[in-house]
């Protein structure tokens, strides 16, 4: 029996994916083989292939960063899930494929009642936000923050979150997704053609409690500018090579002596383990049963389809989430 993967074959554009197939196998002891229903695609599955990051593995390799699937075989030693629960990871790589092989340790269970599209969107994108929020930031009810990338995967989770949290944000993004962010109770501005630090200086004249960056360090200042003693600005934006790295890093540390009582802060999910994943993802899980959370799917693709999603949301047309499902779930 086969399985078919969507492989980035070399640095490079769209024509470097393919789609490959292998041999299904028994899984190692301790791994459960999983069919997956459901993966997210992010802006780093796309940035990994052109070779927009620091850090980068070397081609092929199976992009996708998260998943949501059904447990078919099990190794040895495996009493953590069992063939047919519904189990969910964070990956990095290898979700964009219609098998994957996990450590069955590092499985969260999914309840079988969600809408798979929208719960795979948690994995990510909602976790980012919600550890930001609230194990790393620890807002409150009536904080203001402002949100750097407010109309993507992250940022849309953002602004739900924020919502469900009480705190009056401000979000920039694009003309064409001020709507959106006005949606969610957030001040859209946009950052291509207005002073962002003006308008929010005019606003909130005692300053913001917060700045969530998923963009670049080019907001450093501006952010930290507009924060009042006390504030932090928290960055979790990717950098886009080894140069930027570095000036990410020396800017970190220059801010952060800098005694004007204003902090900058890095955020990575791979700072922080498992198991808080697993604790969180329960709660969003939650979130997301009692219909306090409403991801915003955008649009779904079948997983071996996965080129047309990267294209799509290479156009920056997209605001929320794509999905690639399951032929079942389409
Ligand atoms: N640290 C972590 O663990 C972690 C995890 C996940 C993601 N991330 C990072 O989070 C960021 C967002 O990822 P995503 O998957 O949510 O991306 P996405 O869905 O593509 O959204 C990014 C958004 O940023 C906006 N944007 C682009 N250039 C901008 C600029 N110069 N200033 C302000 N906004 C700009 C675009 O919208 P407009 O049309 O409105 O400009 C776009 O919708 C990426 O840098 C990613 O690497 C980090």
């Amino acid at each position: 029996m086969k399985y078919k993967s969507v492989v980035v074959t070399r640095r490079g554009g769209l024509e470097a994916v393919q789609i490959v197939e292998n041999e299904l196998h028994p899984p190692a002891q301790g791994e459960a083989r999983i069919r997956i229903l459901a993966t997210p695609v992010c802006q780093d599955d796309i940035a990994i292939r052109i070779g927009n990051r620091p850090f980068l593995r070397k081609p092929p390799f199976v992009p996708g960063y998260a998943f949501i699937g059904t447990v078919e075989a099990i190794g040895e030693n495996v009493t953590d899930v069992a063939i047919g629960d519904r189990v969910a990871a964070l990956t990095q790589f290898g979700s964009h494929a219609e098998v994957i092989y996990w450590k069955a340790s590092k499985l969260v269970h999914v309840p079988d009642s969600l809408n798979m599209a929208e719960a795979v969107t948690l994995l990510l994108n909602y976790l980012v936000a919600y550890q930001i929020l609230h194990r790393v930031a620890q807002v409150k009810a009536g904080d203001k923050v402002l949100i750097v990338g407010a109309s993507g995967g992250v940022g849309t989770a953002f602004l739900q979150l924020g919502q469900l949290a009480g705190l009056k944000m401000y979000g920039l993004a694009s003309v064409s997704k001020h709507a959106l962010l006005a949606e969610y109770g957030a001040t859209p501005i946009d950052y291509r053609t207005q002073d962002f630090v003006a308008v929010i200086r005019h606003a909130e004249p005692d300053g913001l409690n917060f700045v969530f960056n998923g963009m670049g360090e080019e907001y450093f200042e501006r952010g930290l500018a507009l924060l009042q003693r006390g504030g932090a600005l928290i960055h979790y934006g990717a950098p886009q090579s080894f140069a930027h790295f570095l000036l990410l890093v020396s800017k970190l540390l220059v801010h952060n002596v800098w005694p004007n009582g204003k902090k900058i802060e890095g955020y990575g999910t791979h700072r922080l383990g498992v198991e808080l994943f697993k604790e969180d993802w329960q709660k969003l899980f939650a979130l997301l049963a009692e219909g306090q959370i409403n991801p915003l799917v955008v649009q779904t693709f079948p997983i071996l389809e996965a080129m047309k999603a990267y294209e799509l949301l290479e156009s920056g047309k997209v605001a929320g989430n794509l999905v690639l499902l399951a032929p079942e779930l389409l």
